[in-house]
Formats: structure tokens, sequence, C-alpha cells
């Protein structure tokens, strides 16, 4: 049966949730084990959150599964990561089906190994005509990279005369983001209690609401999820106007 949002005291479920998976190397310090072995049971909370948020009706998952910046980590632990996702994606293909979850990514995706691109492209086509979560993973991904693709294309735009400098508007800029087409997210999750943002979504957060989590990202399961959920449903969103208080 599938579990009603209101269940989980759940007042209002957001439209898109954003999570910057963080702090599975620090998982796995504490244990003394190797970094590989945080980013394998990591893996265990995206099958975890992606199930979940699937369940509650929300419509856009984003995580940030690796950036830019973190191909500057040893080579051997980003050829594991980059091995680790291809499994992922090889696997994951019948649970998303199952779960009606549509994959898509942001990020420069040229930039991952050919075999893990392939494999991506491919479980994004098995998948793509699913009508329930659409889970969009962040590879090799950075904000600033993606405004500064943006502003290129529309600048090429502009000097091919198909554009006009002075029409180019936020939705000009918004349409041109690898997020074309994705509501801005109403939640971003932090997990491993950093409080950065480390280059994701820079321009789509403009209005989001922050919850940090001190879990780190390895142990951040359901429950941890539930937790930010609520966490929202407590937040009063204003958008630079007053608040509307509730009718008598
Ligand atoms: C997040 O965990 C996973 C990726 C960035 C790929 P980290 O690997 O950043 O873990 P910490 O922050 O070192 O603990
Ligand atoms: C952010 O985590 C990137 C991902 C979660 C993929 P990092 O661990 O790379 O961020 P910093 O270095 O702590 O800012
Ligand atoms: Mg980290």
């Amino acid at each position: 049966m599938k579990t009603q949002p209101a269940s989980h005291g759940l007042k209002e479920i957001p439209r898109h949730v954003a999570v910057i998976m963080d702090g599975n190397g620090r998982w796995a310090r504490q244990r003394m084990l190797n970094r590989i072995e945080g980013h394998r049971r990591g893996i265990e909370s995206v099958r975890a959150v992606v199930r979940t948020a699937g369940e509650l009706g929300i419509a856009y998952l984003t995580l940030y599964a690796f950036s830019k910046e973190n191909w500057k980590r040893p080579k051997v632990e980003t050829a594991t990561l980059m091995h680790l996702l291809g499994t992922f994606l090889r696997r994951e293909i019948g649970e998303l089906n199952r779960n009606k979850v549509r994959l898509k990514a942001i990020g420069v995706l040229e930039d991952l190994p050919p075999k893990v691109l392939r494999q991506f492209r491919a479980t994004e086509a098995a998948t793509a005509k699913n009508t329930g979560l659409t889970l969009i993973l962040a590879l090799s991904y950075g904000a600033r990279d993606e405004i500064t693709r943006a502003a290129r294309e529309i600048a090429a735009e502009a000097v091919a005369g198909r554009i006009a400098p002075a029409s180019v508007d936020e939705k000009t800029v918004a349409r041109h983001l690898d997020t074309a087409g994705v509501p801005d997210p109403d939640l971003l999750i932090r997990t491993s209690g950093e409080l950065r943002v480390s280059n994701f979504l820079l321009w789509q957060i403009s209005y989001a609401e922050f919850v940090v989590s001190p879990t780190l990202w390895p142990d951040f399961r359901r429950e941890q999820f539930l937790d930010a959920l609520r966490e929202f449903g407590r937040r009063h969103r204003r958008f630079g106007g007053v608040e509307s208080l509730p009718r008598a």
C-alpha cells in the first residue's frame, strides 16, 4: 500500500528537493575503512531517499553526486566513484522502472568516462517514459560552470542575431541552464553538517529553504529524510513579500 504523506506528519510536500550528499569519507574514516566504503554505503542512502521521494509524491529530486571540483581528488577515488556510478546505473534500471522514476542529469556529462556515459544514456532512455519522480543526478556539475556555459550560448545567439541583448531576461538565462524546464528547488538538504553550498545550483536556490543535517550521508536514510521534510513544513516562506496570515 502506498504511504500517505499525512501519516508522516508532513504538512507540505515540496515539489523539488535538492540534496548535497556529503560525508561519505568521514563515515568511512570513523570506522577505519577506506573512503570508497563510504561511497559504497552512500549508494544505499541514494536508494532509500529515491524510494521515499517517489512514495511521497515529490516531483523532482536532484542529487549532487559528483562536482566539477571533485576531479581534483586522487585518481583512484574518482575512478572508483565513476565505476560505482556505472554499476548503479546498470543495476538500478529495474528498480527505477518499478518505482516509475525518470532519470535525468545536469552537468558536463562528456567529462564522464565513455563507458559510464553510455550506461547513463541507456538508463535515461530506459526510464524516459516513466511518469513518477524525476531523479536528476548532478554529474561533473558546477553551478558557475553551468551559468558560464549559459552566458556563452546566449552571447552566441546574440552575435548570430537571433536574440536582442536588451531582451535577455531571467527567463532567457533559466532556459539556457542545465535545469531548463525544471522548477527551482523548494528545499536544499546538505548532510554531514557542513554549512556551504559548494557550487551547487547557485541560480536555482535563490529562494530554497536550507536544511543541514548532522548525519553523514551513508547514515542518511528514510527517517532522516522525513525529518528534513518535517523541518521544511515548519518554515515560513515569504519570497521577499509579507506572509499572508491564516484566516480567523
Ligand atoms: C560525498 O562525500 C561524496 C562526494 C563528494 C562524491 P565526501 O567524499 O565528500 O565525504 P567527506 O566530505 O570527505 O566526508
Ligand atoms: C559537494 O561535496 C559535492 C558533492 C556532494 C558531490 P564536497 O565534499 O565535494 O564539498 P566540499 O569540498 O566539502 O566543499
Ligand atoms: Mg565532502
